[in-house]
């Protein structure tokens, strides 16, 4: 679906372009392509709803159909084009000696022929794909396709999971928890009464929510009440509030889910809660500066030392966060090779020394491939043991080989790549075809990142409605989006300044 919806935008600006050319089209032909841009307008606006939804909650007969436009405007991509160039031929003016006269005489008649040829050509294509599109909108409309989410939102979040973690299976939280504790806990020197904010930012699965849980479970009898609240993607703020209230006081609020309440008095009465009491809440997995602005309105700024924790993907998110000069974010960094390997020989082998030597060099590569984010590692892990019995080497192999590749599918593989999918379809739809893009190449590959923008440009991602010239800066800024919400990692700045990618997270 995030395909189709990418690829109908190119098509859209080329055939735009014919009809703005000089290309003597014929009234009929003309008429054509008009009807034909609507059509395909139209079935873009649906597309950009349908690539909002996660292509497992929607229904066959929609990705079935979204498939079929996909192909309409691929074909129809490929007619404008091949009509472009041979119109455009040959236009190159040279200096006029008596060779050049004459082969430029020869182009022209060429040309000629050759346009008269190409509008016929087109008009052919743009016919049939007329009729494609019209019997297109006959199917939505006959099998009322539903373009939203077929699930009934019963969906379970995998991630609760995490919350309910036994700390003991944890590697390598100790040393990072601790630290961040001193930091809350204003060890440093800095204002201890002040409410003090930490945000944690960090790409999916790098252990955010355990983090902060950990954090949480060691210091929270050091304040009056605490809460620890999820948000998610698309929250409901009340149903948000209300936990919080719940989380501070199950006592006072026991019921506070089954009143109806408007945002407006949910704050008004967690603010009032939290006026004289020393607080420590945690709110993971904010996705919108908005929200976090809404939920911030009710954290009342009390000097009795209240301490608050965020998660969260996106830089511009955590940075929204910070309330006070004396805030820092606190950037998630990937497990060391020593404890993904912990972790990962504890999952196997129930134990990080019992790993067989013949075993050792493949587990080292997969590793590698893992990147040191806890939930990759854990994934892996349980697709090499079946039954409590640890698969052969070849297995390994294999699994090491389809890694980045999708081959290999299970329950808990789809659990991964739902939870790291999250973030493909938070994307605004112009940046969707890009990050797709970048699946071409080989998993980690260097890409430059002026080069990529300028692939970007030329397969028409970048859109814009005023100066041309000024596509290559909104190309920088589509790179600077998907780089803040931690979708691709810059590798190594050289002195140009140009950014190389290493890792880029396409599930
Ligand atoms: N240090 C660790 N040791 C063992 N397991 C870990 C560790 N950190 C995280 N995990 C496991 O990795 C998985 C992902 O962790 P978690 O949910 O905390 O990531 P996250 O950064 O909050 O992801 P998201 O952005 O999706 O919210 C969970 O199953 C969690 O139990
Ligand atoms: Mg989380």
């Amino acid at each position: 679906m995030e395909v189709a919806a990418g690829a109908l935008s190119p098509v859209l600006r080329k055939l735009g372009e014919l009809l703005a050319g000089e290309y003597n089209l014929e009234k009929r032909v003309k008429k054509g392509v008009q009807s034909l841009l609507i059509e395909l307008e139209m079935m873009h606006a649906i597309l950009r709803k349908v690539s909002e939804v996660p292509s497992d909650q929607l229904e066959e007969p929609v990705r079935i159909w979204a498939g079929k436009v996909r192909d309409l405007s691929c074909d129809m991509e490929d007619a404008v084009d091949d009509f472009l160039v041979r119109v455009d031929e040959g236009s190159s003016r040279k200096p006029t000696n008596m060779r050049n006269r004459v082969n430029k005489f020869l182009k022209k008649t060429t040309k000629l022929f050759g346009k008269g040829k190409a509008l016929h050509q087109i008009c052919d294509a743009i016919e049939e794909a007329q009729d494609l599109a019209k019997q297109l909108a006959d199917l939505r409309k006959r099998y009322e396709l539903d373009m939203h989410s077929s699930s009934n939102g019963a969906t379970i979040d995998p991630r609760v999971l995490a919350l309910h973690k036994d700390v003991g299976e944890l590697v390598g939280v100790d040393y990072t928890r601790d630290e961040l504790i001193k930091t809350l806990i204003c060890e440093d020197g800095s204002s201890k009464e002040q409410l003090k904010t930490i945000p944690i930012v960090g790409v999916g699965g790098l252990g955010k929510t355990t983090l902060t849980k950990a954090v949480y479970e060691k210091i929270k009898a050091q304040f009056d009440c605490v809460a620890f609240v999820s948000v998610g993607q698309n929250p409901d703020i009340k149903k948000v509030f209300k936990d919080l209230l719940y989380g501070l006081d199950n006592g006072k609020f026991s019921d506070i889910h089954n009143t109806t309440r408007d945002e407006n008095l949910l704050i008004k009465q967690i603010s009032d809660y939290l006026v004289d009491k020393r607080y420590l809440i945690v709110i993971d997995d904010i996705w919108e500066e908005e929200i976090w602005r809404f939920i911030n309105c009710a954290l009342y700024k009390n000097d009795l030392h209240s301490r608050v924790i965020t998660t969260t993907r996106n830089v511009c998110v955590s940075e929204a966060c910070l309330s006070s000069s004396d805030d820092m974010i606190h950037q998630m960094k990937p497990l060391s090779d020593e404890d993904s390997q912990i972790l990962f020989h504890r999952r196997i082998f129930q134990s990080e020394e019992k790993c067989p030597e013949d075993l050792q060099a493949v587990s080292r590569e997969i590793l590698k491939k893992c990147g040191g984010v806890p939930l990759a590692i854990i994934t892996i892990a349980s697709l090499l043991v079946s039954n409590q019995r640890i698969k052969q080497k070849e297995e390994w192999l294999h699994v090491h080989s389809s890694m980045g590749r999708g081959v290999t599918e299970g329950g808990i593989v789809k659990d991964m790549k739902r939870i790291l999918s999250l973030s493909y379809y938070d994307l605004p739809s112009h940046l969707k075809p890009c990050l797709l893009y970048l699946s071409m190449f080989p998993e980690d590959s260097e890409i430059k990142r002026d080069w990529l923008i300028w692939r970007w440009l030329s397969e028409g991602f970048i859109q814009c409605d005023k100066e041309e010239t000024r596509l290559f800066e909104i190309g920088e800024s589509y790179y600077n989006e998907l780089l803040n919400r931690s979708l691709i990692q810059p590798s190594k700045i050289n002195e140009e300044g140009t950014v190389k990618i290493s890792q880029v997270i396409t599930s």
